[in-house]
């Protein structure tokens, strides 16, 4: 047994129960209802029912469970249609938590700021290059995309009407005649290209966590990378906006340092100083924080970065804010309520930019898509979400999973980040001789995650090949794997499960493990994968072996 000293409790009683769905998951006809249930939902998880669930870990957003101040606080929401006594308490907390008067603008989830400010900024840049005849200023440099951010980059970054003509100028010579030789459908895949992604994410090496600073900071951006391009002329005349993604979800929820943050605000101090702006009122080159996770990368500051000891989660979170020209946010993750986000900026130009737009999609600049009591649900939440005992409790019970996976030779990405645990799918279906069993275009993580649903009613998210690869919808084949590895999200909503729920999943995870050899299917197959956000929306089938 542990000394008491050594044990992290839930800071919080549990006061109102909701009984787990699908209870006893292990008998044998609930296993062959899940077959059914799979078969019906087309082998994509997003499409089973949450009562066929018994574990759900598909996601940690819009999955906390609210606190009684915020179910309190929501009776005192002010429905009115502007100006509300709630729009005011909202912004107060959010200037509380970020140290900061920014400019607060609602939305209903995180993908809607992100909607709002890449419509904004891709509008500027058309502005800019019209007249100063100059190339778009289109690349956006980050350290890894979440998958809607990307979409919201693609959805504005595509080529207008206009810029067709002007191909040649945009694409560079050399692109756009091979596009051209190589028949419309391929030029559009250039012309998609050309707008933002891809070559642009900046993360340090993920397959080298020896080199993370303090053997953690693995959502950091490459300072080299970034400086190549900040400090060449041309290059940086192209960049729209350099942004962070903390804590980086695609790469195993690792944190950003405090150290890489000041680093690339000296940067672009640096080499913008003379630069002209895409708008009078704002920078030459602005710096956003995607903020969903903010309170547990500062937990990983607070605990890693040694002139960062023995400071508060909550004062570490205004340094980082104080870094930056603005933020997106989800308020589904460290905001701990189940809907709402917002898009915060220091410019008043750049606000009233963006509410031009948003009153077109969201509603109103006070509400945001939200009604007045999310508005008040997600203050408290904000408060409670920096709470230092609510953010250990919380970083480290994930990591009590990852213990007991690593323990047990289940192969998991390392060193543990801080929503989730991310299994290597790849890893997972290699047997003990080193044989491959699952190739990686028959989508190893997928295989996974459904094989965890079949056999345990654990339901998980693949964040690999089906996110980031390629696929030629004709030939029906996978033409780009995922870069490095197949992950399997095991991510942990907030104040929802105890530890022996998560040690059920491990304990279901290890027996799976060590049965991977006499596994039913070769892999998993796409029957059908839109072109946008394909995780969502795709059909598969198994392949047999
Ligand atoms: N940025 C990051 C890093 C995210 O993880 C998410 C959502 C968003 C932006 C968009 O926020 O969902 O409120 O529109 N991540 C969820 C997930 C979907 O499961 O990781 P949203």
């Amino acid at each position: 047994m542990l000394s008491p000293d050594k044990i992290t409790f839930e800071p919080f009683k549990i006061k109102m129960v909701e009984p787990i769905p699908a209870l006893d998951p292990l008998l044998p006809q609930a296993l062959l209802h899940r077959e059914k249930v799979l078969e019906a939902a087309k082998y994509n998880l997003f499409k089973v029912p949450a009562k066929d669930v018994t574990i759900d870990l598909l996601t940690d957003s819009g999955t906390s469970a609210m606190s009684q101040e915020q179910w309190s606080a929501m009776m005192l929401g002010d429905e009115s249609y502007a100006q509300t006594v709630s729009f005011d308490r909202f912004v107060d907390a959010i200037h509380k938590v970020t140290g900061d008067k920014l400019l607060i603008i609602p939305t209903h989830q995180g993908r809607a700021a992100e909607n709002i400010l890449f419509q904004v900024l891709n509008d500027l840049a058309n502005q800019y290059s019209a007249k100063t005849g100059r190339p778009l200023r289109r690349r956006v440099l980050i350290n890894s995309f979440f998958d809607t951010t990307a979409a919201n980059v693609m959805l504005h970054g595509k080529l207008i009407e206009d810029d067709y003509a002007r191909r040649d100028e945009l694409l560079g010579k050399d692109n756009a005649s091979l596009a051209l030789r190589q028949g419309t459908e391929r030029l559009d895949q250039e012309l998609k290209k050309a707008s933002l992604i891809g070559r642009n994410q900046l993360v340090v090496d993920q397959t080298r966590p020896d080199l993370f600073e303090h053997g953690i900071f693995g959502g950091s951006i490459k300072l080299d990378k970034l400086e190549q391009i900040l400090s060449d002329p041309q290059k940086r005349s192209e960049v729209m906006l350099v942004m962070i993604t903390a804590t980086n979800n695609t790469g195993g929820g690792l944190p950003v340092s405090l150290a890489n943050m000041r680093a690339i605000r000296q940067m672009i101090d640096h080499y913008t100083t003379n630069d002209m702006t895409m708008y009078d009122g704002l920078p030459p080159l602005m710096f956003f924080l995607d903020a969903c996770r903010f309170a547990e990368n500062a937990y990983f500051i607070q605990q890693h970065e040694p002139d960062q000891r023995g400071r508060s989660v909550s004062e570490i979170a205004h340094d980082m804010f104080a870094l930056v020209d603005g933020c997106i946010m989800s308020a589904k993750k460290d905001g701990l309520a189940n809907i709402g986000g917002f898009l915060a900026t220091r410019f008043p130009e750049l606000e009233r930019l963006s509410w031009e737009y948003m009153v077109e999609i969201e509603g109103f600049y006070t509400y945001g898509g939200l009604a007045g009591r999310d508005l008040e649900a997600i203050a408290i939440g904000m408060l409670e979400g920096v709470d230092d005992r609510r953010v250990k409790q919380r970083v480290e019970q994930v990591r009590q999973l990852w213990g007991w996976l690593n323990e047990n030779g289940v192969p998991v990405k390392e060193p543990c980040g801080g929503h989730g645990v991310f299994l290597k799918g790849r890893a997972f279906w290699t047997g003990p001789d080193g044989k491959v069993l699952v190739q990686p275009e028959h989508l190893p993580g997928h295989l996974l995650a459904v094989e965890l649903y079949r056999g345990y009613s654990v339901r998980s998210c693949e964040i690999g090949t089906i996110m980031f690869g390629d696929y030629d919808t004709k030939k029906k084949i996978v033409t780009k794997v995922a870069p490095d590895e197949d992950y399997v999200r095991l991510a942990i909503p907030r104040r929802v499960y105890s530890e022996s729920h998560l040690r059920y999943v491990a304990s279901g995870l290890i027996e799976l493990h060590g049965q991977r050899l006499k596994a039913n299917w070769k892999g998993m197959q796409f029957t059908y994968r839109p072109d946008s956000l394909p995780h969502f929306l795709s059909h598969f089938k198994p392949i047999p072996k």
